[in-house]
């Protein structure tokens, strides 16, 4: 199986904001306040603000290159694609790929802060008491502290990784920052695509530094290449010839 990390660097060249770089969002903004459930608790207008701000963000946003081409890979390769997502934007699912777990959550999805219960609509603020329970409207995004989502599907799919790929993450976050140590034992092939190196580049054996939107549709291209030289060897018979 193909298990591709991505994290805000990716969106990045689609012109959604990452977190820790110099105009990043955690430049501008303090986590205690606006991603921990104790921020919410204490201004959870704030919170929901901040969320529907980067809703719209996201929506004037369109997939690029990279995103593109890991839908491409998903659609052609011979073996099992899964993107594991920190992003909490749908740009994955808008450039097409259908297998992506979103383990940080999503943008668009509000949920009662009560009950858990969904919500309708996709924005937060204006959202009346929770129907169910009377509680109110959070986003579906883990705070720090929170368990992430899809751990099991995660640990189930790293135990049958043959190709791990971290595209624009800079490993600053646990336990996804982990799952390169968990390919390495597998023996992986590990690429990391950064446009710098990382907190994680060291766990990685093939690095590709450069901007997404031209090293992953270059990476796609050689790994469905790989795969048809593979088969044409082995089609051929052990003389070579078919
Ligand atoms: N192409 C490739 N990599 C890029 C690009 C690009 N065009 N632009 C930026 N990067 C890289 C940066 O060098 C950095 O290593 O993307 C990374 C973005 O890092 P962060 O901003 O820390 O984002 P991420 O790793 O996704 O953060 C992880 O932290 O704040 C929490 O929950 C949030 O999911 C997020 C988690």
């Amino acid at each position: 199986m193909i298990i591709i990390l991505t994290g805000a660097g990716i969106s990045a060249e689609s012109g959604v904001k990452t977190y820790r770089s110099d105009t990043g969002l955690w430049e501008q903004h303090s986590i205690e306040d606006i991603a921990t459930p104790e921020g919410f608790e204490r201004d959870p207008g704030k919170v929901r603000a901040f969320y529907d701000a980067r809703l719209d963000a996201v929506r004037a946003a369109e997939p690029n290159a990279a995103h593109l081409a890991l839908s491409r890979l998903e659609r052609e390769s011979q073996v099992p694609v899964l993107v594991v997502t920190q992003n909490v934007d749908d740009l994955h699912e808008r450039a097409g790929s259908r297998r992506v777990l979103h383990m940080h959550g999503r943008l668009g999805a509000p949920v009662c802060a009560g009950c858990g219960a969904g919500l309708p609509g996709e924005r937060l603020e204006g959202q009346p008491p929770c129907p169910a329970c009377g509680g109110q409207a959070r986003p579906d995004i883990t705070f720090f502290g929170e368990q992430p989502k899809h751990l099991e599907e995660i640990a189930e799919a790293l135990s049958q990784v043959t190709i791990y790929i971290s595209i624009g993450t800079s490993g600053e976050v646990f336990p996804a920052a982990r799952f390169v140590r968990r390919a390495r034992k597998r023996k992986a092939r590990r690429i990391e695509v950064n446009i710098r190196r990382t907190r994680i580049t060291n766990d990685h054996r093939e690095l590709r530094h450069g901007p997404a939107s031209i090293e992953v549709p270059t990476l796609v291209r050689e790994i469905l290449a790989e795969q048809l030289e593979l088969d044409r060897q082995e089609g051929a018979g052990p003389d070579g010839q078919n």
